[in-house]
């Protein structure tokens, strides 16, 4: 039995990845989250005792990280400011965190020689032309946009040089626009979403071209699992499941699914730097250690994902004013 320290457990994917290990393993987890303004206690309601653990703490903090390092046997790092839009208004905590945080777990995992698997995003590799037939690998140069990207890709180099200075045993994963349950209202696909249940018309930045890659939050969590028990300390593996979208199309989908008209949405004010499109070639992953994502088609992940905000207003419902006063202010 293993037992997993897990960075950012509260937020979006981390949560996810918690409850997607309980119910396939047998690890103990321990949380440590800073519980800032993206997570919510309530997404970690109900989870076994006697095997999950929350630590509300930094991972800044070094004595609070060598401490959990020291009493665990793989480290999974979430914890991270997540945000591109929240970068561009102030970048002060995408630094600290992203950069200092990783930086002060890379320490306590070696001191620990604790095995460390490093969560990232393909927003390191920059952004692709929307005809471009190449998509991103693991050779792809690093060429980040925003100061979240560049935090991440900054990140990233920590580890790497972790490993080959001093043999840390770390994995790197880079995945593409996750969605799914528990995610904040801030990102695009629950922005949209609540939007329409509160009768506010979905909002695209610029004309609505940009496409992202998405993959159910479950086909992440089994992603990262299946690297921490197969991956190949040192190496680097992209997780994305080929689901590139347009912007314009998402939301086309969602106000079909409420049954509204395709063009009942507003064009605002575009992202400063917007990264035209992001996608993922996951070859190295699917044949060198045999992962395949489960949810077979966007549209199903959506409608799950459609569903469970209308079934969760209780969750989101606190969140949902003060993330559209921060947008309006913005014109988006
Ligand atoms: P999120 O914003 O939903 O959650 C981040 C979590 O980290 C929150 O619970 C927050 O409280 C915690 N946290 C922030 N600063 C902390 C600190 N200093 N100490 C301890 N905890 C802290 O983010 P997410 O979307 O779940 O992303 C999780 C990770 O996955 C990030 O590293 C992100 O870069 C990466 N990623 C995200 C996506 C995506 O589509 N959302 C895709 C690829 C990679
Ligand atoms: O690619 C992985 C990355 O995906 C992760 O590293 C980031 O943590 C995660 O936030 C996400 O970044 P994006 O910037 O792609 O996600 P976001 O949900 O903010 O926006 C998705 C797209 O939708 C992007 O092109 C901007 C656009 N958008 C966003 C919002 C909030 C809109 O058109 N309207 C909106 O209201």
């Amino acid at each position: 039995m293993r037992k997993l320290l897990v960075t950012g457990g509260a937020g979006f994917i981390g949560s996810n990845f918690v409850r997607y290990t309980l119910d396939h393993t047998d690890d103990q987890v321990t949380v440590l989250d800073k519980l800032t303004y993206a997570a919510n206690r309530a997404t970690l309601d109900g989870l076994p005792a006697d095997r999950f653990k929350l630590v509300v703490g930094d991972i800044c903090d070094a004595d609070t990280v060598e401490q959990l390092i020291a009493e665990s046997d793989a480290v999974v790092h979430f914890a991270a400011e997540s945000h591109n839009d929240n970068s561009l208004s102030d970048p002060t905590p995408f630094v600290q965190t992203n950069l200092v945080g990783t930086f002060t777990l890379l320490e306590a995992a070696r001191r620990h020689n604790v095995r460390f698997h490093h969560i990232s995003t393909d927003e390191v590799y920059g952004d692709l032309a929307l005809d471009d037939p190449e998509r991103f690998t693991e050779s792809t140069p690093y060429n980040p946009s925003s100061p979240y990207s560049s935090t991440k890709a900054g990140s990233d180099l920590l580890v790497r040089a972790w490993v080959r200075s001093f043999g840390l045993r770390a994995t790197i994963s880079n995945c593409s626009n996750n969605y799914g349950p528990y995610q904040h209202v801030e990102k695009f696909i629950p922005r949209q979403i609540t939007n329409v249940l509160d009768g506010i018309r979905p909002r695209l930045y610029g004309q609505g071209l940009n496409v992202r890659d998405w993959i159910h939050v479950d086909d992440h969590s089994s992603a990262v699992l299946t690297i921490l028990d197969k991956g190949e300390i040192g190496e680097t593996y992209l997780i994305g499941a080929d689901g590139e979208e347009s912007n314009k199309h998402v939301v086309e989908l969602i106000l079909d699914a409420f049954g509204k008209d395709a063009g009942d949405y507003d064009l605002v004010t575009d992202r400063a730097g917007h990264d035209l499109r992001y996608a993922i070639d996951s070859t190295r992953l699917r044949s060198e250690l045999e992962w395949q994502p489960r949810f077979g088609s966007f549209e199903q992940g959506l409608a799950q994902t459609i569903d469970w905000y209308r079934e969760h207003e209780d969750w989101w419902r606190a969140d949902k004013a003060d993330t559209e006063a921060k947008y309006a202010k913005a014109g988006q």
